[in-house]
């Protein structure tokens, strides 16, 4: 009741009148947030907080960019929507842009979508649309999006609530080095032991049945999980034998998150399509789609693309996208992930030494995660969905918001990912905010 008297008039209004996604509604007050600007956002009583995590991993460009906004007043004022039936000229030059940045000398061709679980599930049709075969193969340590077909090659527990699912999907077990499913802490034999483990899904399954193989070349949500070094690569290896098309989801590391434009090109392995969303637009406006290298794309020529939406390549978010992709390139920031690598690592390989709940940090570009363990030698996880109580991190993600900065978590796993224009000081801001959450975390465990 205390809450409730204290809320705001937004948070008593918002808790009565919507759904809050992946959450149990009672006793949701998260601040409302009413303003952003630059890696901050500002709550209804004027609040700032760090936006450490880019929203969903996805605001690259921090918030409320002055040419883009100015983008979406012309654009607003030019044309809002023609359907996609129609070309339209904003559509036209995004693709070109999106295509130029894609890691295929022969190019390729652009879909759009509204977001990243509908981009997963054109790029499963598509494949099945090009191969007439009827299975895909997807990793268990996987979020690819919540509607119906995503949600089922979705491997993490947000898949249980669209069981049985959409038929013809095959999980397998992925490299986690700090968990390793393969019984190993030797990189090498990681790597071999999964790629093994691959193929005997694949003898199982009947590779000339498997369409596709959908990956995100670094697990988001999931961990933060980078590969070990040659696993990508043998995927590529085995699909292309196979004659399986290869699907990077890259909605989480799309657009300079790694420190390239893709991660396909930090990790110098090249999939038939490419899934993008969030950063994207930035995430000021929602979109989606597929890259297709175009010796793929070509199939459309002379058979029906069975995929539409009402808002695919949507006129103004054309517009906005085009500005963002243009405020990236012009500030170099599809790149500068490379330099926020730099701070974030040693800073957060320091916060795993002092604190004993880290268990692990780890990560690449702008792109880490914390992972938080109960016990650093059996590495028993702080909180997990098969376990633990929730209330110690529900409370350290209060007392960092207390300090003014705020970090996406799913369990045991805090992503730190904050937009591609921070500054130094504001890296060390958020890093000081966690180094003395983590210590009450720690003092509070004992
Ligand atoms: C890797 C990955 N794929 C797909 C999705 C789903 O994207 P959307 O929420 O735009 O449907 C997400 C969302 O977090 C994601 O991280």
């Amino acid at each position: 009741m205390r809450m409730a008297e204290q809320a705001s008039e937004h948070q008593v209004k918002h808790a009565r009148y919507v759904l809050t996604p992946w959450s149990a509604q009672a006793g949701l007050r998260p601040p409302a947030i009413v303003r952003g600007q630059g890696p901050f956002i500002y709550d209804a009583e004027g609040r700032r907080y760090l936006d450490f995590s880019s929203g969903l991993i996805s605001v690259n460009l921090g918030h409320s960019h002055p040419e883009v906004v100015r983008a979406m007043q012309s654009q607003a004022e030019r044309l809002c929507y023609a359907a996609p039936s129609f070309f339209n000229d904003a559509r036209a030059e995004l693709a070109e842009i999106l295509i130029k940045l894609a890691p295929w000398p022969e190019e390729g061709r652009a879909f759009f979508t509204t977001g990243g679980a509908e981009a997963n599930e054109d790029a499963v049709k598509m494949a099945r649309l090009i191969t007439g075969r009827p299975k895909v193969l997807a990793a268990y340590r996987s979020f690819h999006g919540s509607s119906y077909g995503a949600a089922t090659l979705t491997g993490d527990d947000r898949r249980f609530a669209a069981e049985p699912g959409i038929p013809g999907v095959v999980h397998f077990l992925t490299p986690y080095p700090y968990r390793s499913p393969f019984f190993t802490e030797e990189p090498e034999e990681e790597t071999r032991r999964a790629l093994e483990h691959l193929e005997l899904i694949l003898l199982h399954e009947d590779p000339q049945r498997i369409a596709a193989v959908i990956l995100e070349p670094v697990v988001g949500t999931n961990g933060v999980i980078m590969y070990p070094e040659g696993y990508l690569e043998g995927v590529r290896r085995i699909t292309e034998r196979h004659g399986i098309i290869l699907i990077f989801d890259e909605v989480m590391t799309g657009f300079g998150r790694t420190g390239a434009p893709f991660a396909a090109q930090r990790f110098g392995v090249t999939p038939d399509m490419i899934a993008f969303a969030k950063a994207a637009t930035s995430a000021y406006v929602p979109l989606g789609g597929v890259l297709v290298r175009e010796s793929l794309a070509r199939h459309f020529d002379n058979n029906v693309l069975w995929c539409g939406h009402t808002f695919s390549g949507h006129p103004f978010v054309m517009a906005v996208a085009l500005a963002v992709q243009q405020a990236y390139r012009e500030d170099s920031l599809l790149t500068r992930a490379l330099e926020i690598e730099g701070w974030l690592r040693p800073a957060l390989e320091e916060l795993r030494n002092r604190h004993a709940v880290v268990g692990d940090a780890r990560g690449l570009g702008a792109f880490f995660a914390l992972e938080l363990v109960r016990d650093r030698e059996s590495r028993e996880p702080l909180v997990s969905r098969y376990g633990g109580d929730p209330a110690p991190l529900r409370e350290f993600h209060a007392a960092l918001r207390s300090r003014g900065v705020c970090v996406f978590g799913r369990y045991n796993i805090l992503l730190i990912a904050p937009p591609l224009t921070i500054a130094r000081e504001e890296v060390e801001l958020g890093v000081g905010a966690l180094d003395e959450s983590l210590g009450e975390l720690v003092r509070r465990l004992r």
